[in-house]
C-alpha cells in the first residue's frame, strides 16, 4: 500500500482511452485499488482514475465521507468499480464546480447529465448495479472520463467559469 504520484494535465498519460480489466480479482488489481484509495485519501480527493497514477486500466474509486474539499457534498459510500459502464438516466444537464488532483489548485463548472445508472466489477469480481444523481452522478462521470482520456475542462462550456479555487467567489 502506498500513495502514488499523481499525473497532472499535460501529461500525454492523461489523454489515453484506458485498457479493461482481464480479471478484477488479480492480486495485482487489488494492490492497485489499495493505492488509488490510499493516494484518493493522502489529497483528499472523492475519487480517483487509475489513469490519474499512470495505470491505464479501466479501474475507478470514490468515497465521499467529510471530505475537506467538498464540505458541502452528500455523503457516498466507499466504490470500487472496474470496467464501469454508464447509462445516462436523465439527459438534463446540471452545471456544478468541479475539481480534479489531476489540475490541483483548480476548479471549473462543468455539465453533467443529473441522473444516470451505472455498472461494473466489484474487487470480488461481483457485479454492482447503481443509480445515482447529483453530486454522486457527477463522480462516476467525471472518474469515468479518465478511463476515456477526457479531463473536466474538456467538458466545460464556459471557460470564464474556470480559475484558482483561492480566488474564485465560489
Ligand atoms: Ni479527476
Amino acid at each position: 500500500m502506498s500513495v502514488r504520484k499523481l499525473l497532472k494535465m499535460g501529461d500525454a498519460r492523461l489523454l489515453q482511452r484506458a485498457k479493461p480489466v482481464c480479471d478484477a480479482t488479480a492480486p495485482e488489481i487489488a494492490a492497485l485499488i489499495d493505492d488509488m484509495f490510499d493516494t484518493m485519501r493522502a489529497y483528499s480527493g472523492v475519487g480517483l482514475a487509475a489513469p490519474q497514477i499512470g495505470e491505464g486500466l479501466r479501474v475507478i474509486v470514490f468515497a465521499v465521507q467529510d471530505n475537506p474539499r467538498y464540505p458541502d457534498a452528500p455523503q457516498v459510500p466507499q466504490t470500487v468499480l472496474i470496467n464501469p459502464q454508464i447509462t445516462v438516466l436523465d439527459e438534463r444537464l446540471e452545471y456544478a464546480w468541479e475539481g480534479c488532483l489531476s489540475l490541483p489548485g483548480l476548479r471549473g463548472e462543468v455539465p453533467r447529465f443529473s441522473r444516470i445508472a451505472y455498472s461494473g466489477l466489484a474487487l470480488d469480481g461481483s457485479p454492482i448495479e447503481c443509480e445515482a444523481e447529483g453530486f454522486h452522478a457527477r463522480i462516476v462521470q467525471h472518474e469515468c472520463d479518465h478511463l476515456d482520456g477526457v479531463l473536466y475542462p474538456l467538458r466545460m462550456q464556459d471557460m470564464r467559469r474556470f480559475g484558482f479555487e483561492d480566488t474564485l467567489a465560489l
